[in-house]
């Protein structure tokens, strides 16, 4: 149970909006992709550990004590040695290929932010304040998505996901090692006494309500699944078509039916297929082996399932009927989860107090809060994404939200850390 804090006020705490950006700039340096405001920076690649370096070193230089976790999660601590008892903010730092330097970063170097402020102005937290940045939240490279929450809260074994291979054929455990970040802190790691993460929405929502403030309610359901079909390669010139095992038709046939199946269905039903392979990929070969990957997702499990049986059962029968074989593999599977009520009212609080217009909304990308609301009271602040684009170098969110966003986050931390009143530095 969350104490009831809802009596304190607000008051003029704020955080420096000007260096948040200075060090969003910053980091989306590393990883730039050039010509765009986006970054390239996937999983435990030479990039993520040049982020990494730099975030700790920000976390070591505020005084934080730094935490490194047996699958490279990474705490900084202000006020402990140890998360036990903290109000825990934070989220990712790897990137999608073709990424924008929102995702992720803004929640990681939120949290930075707003235990630089509390330094900055004195503050005595009644509980230890941490921010976190989680390994492979994206699951761009390495399945699943938000690995590195999910095996902090204990919902994967750090074997398996020690073990989880790579689009590029490189194994997560050998990675990790290769870039220095397996830390000796055990997991699962120390259940803290809230966490809220801070993110832009990465959709369309906010700004299209002309909102500032996103109080998440909870995030949908995720099922990602890969398809590997084997037909035979054959003469695209020679072959009648009654004798071909075509993988790549079949594999563009399944596309075309979650698309159908999709629509069908109506909102909030998504679904995505972001890739497809084929082998040999040549222009007059008949493909011998296509893999795909197939993304649904909503907000009500039940559909979500039966969903997942059609896209089977179609794939299932348009193989068969092209004398192709087709193996499946679970990559992730997530059922939805509802953040719990006090986050979100605080939160909702919060952004009302400073001034702000806000609205309770759910989360339709993944996020490492709907891991850590496994083993505490979770939440998070949304902010307005322009054009509702992510994943995509163009993503952008404007100052003024950010530093609205973060200011929420900063008193949203300090009610759940109860803090009544804030001493002034001694000069
Ligand atoms: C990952 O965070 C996703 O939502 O795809
Ligand atoms: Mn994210
Ligand atoms: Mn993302």
């Amino acid at each position: 149970m969350l104490a009831d804090t809802s009596a304190i006020d607000a008051g003029e705490l704020r955080i420096d909006g000007a260096r948040l950006l200075r060090r969003l700039d910053e980091l989306a340096e590393i990883g730039a992709i050039e010509g765009t405001q986006g970054c390239s920076r996937l999983a435990l690649t030479d990039e993520d550990a040049a982020g990494r370096a730099l975030l700790a070193t920000w976390m070591r230089d505020l005084g934080l004590t730094v935490i490194v976790d047996a699958i490279g999660n990474t705490v900084g601590v202000l006020g402990s040695d140890s998360v036990q008892g903290a109000v825990l903010t934070g989220s990712h730092i790897d990137t999608v290929a073709t990424g924008g330097r929102f995702d992720g970063n803004l929640g990681v170097l939120a949290g930075l932010e707003v235990l630089e402020t509390v330094i900055d102005h004195g503050v005595r937290p009644g509980r230890p304040l941490a921010v976190g940045f989680f390994t492979n939240e994206e699951g761009a490279r390495f399945a699943p998505d938000m690995l590195g929450s999910l095996v902090y809260a204990g919902g994967l074994q750090i074997e398996r996901a020690l073990q989880s291979v790579a689009i590029d054929g490189a194994v997560l455990g050998d990675e990790l090692d290769r870039i220095g970040w397996r830390g000796a802190a055990p997991v699962p790691g120390i259940a803290p006494h809230a966490f809220v993460e801070c993110h832009i929405e990465q959709g369309p929502v906010l700004e299209a309500e002309g909102i500032t403030i996103g109080a998440v309610t909870g995030v949908q359901g995720i099922s990602w699944t890969k398809l590997t079909l084997t037909g035979q390669s054959n003469h695209a010139g020679t072959t009648p078509m009654s004798h071909r095992r075509d993988a790549g038709y079949v594999a563009v046939r399944i596309a075309g039916f979650v698309r159908d199946v999709v629509d069908e269905i109506g909102p909030p039903q998504v679904g995505t297929v972001g890739r497809i392979e084929l082998y040999p990929n040549l222009v007059n070969v008949v493909a011998a082996r296509a893999t795909l990957t197939v993304d649904v997702r909503n907000t009500d499990d039940a559909v979500l399932t039966d969903v997942e049986g059609r896209i089977a059962e179609f794939a299932a029968g348009a193989a068969a009927g092209e004398g192709v074989e087709l193996a499946t593999e679970v990559l992730a599977r997530f059922v939805p989860v509802a953040f719990d009520p006090a986050v979100i009212d605080l939160v909702e609080h919060v952004a009302e107090q400073l001034g702000h217009t806000t609205m309770r909304l759910p989360a339709g990308a993944g996020h490492d809060a709907q891991m850590l609301a496994r083993i505490c009271p979770a939440g998070m602040v949304f902010v307005p994404s322009v054009d509702g684009i992510s994943h995509n170098p163009a993503e952008h969110t404007d100052p003024a939200d950010i530093e609205a966003g973060v200011n929420v986050l900063l008193h949203a931390m300090l009610r759940l850390a109860e803090v009544g009143r804030v001493e002034e530095r001694a000069p």
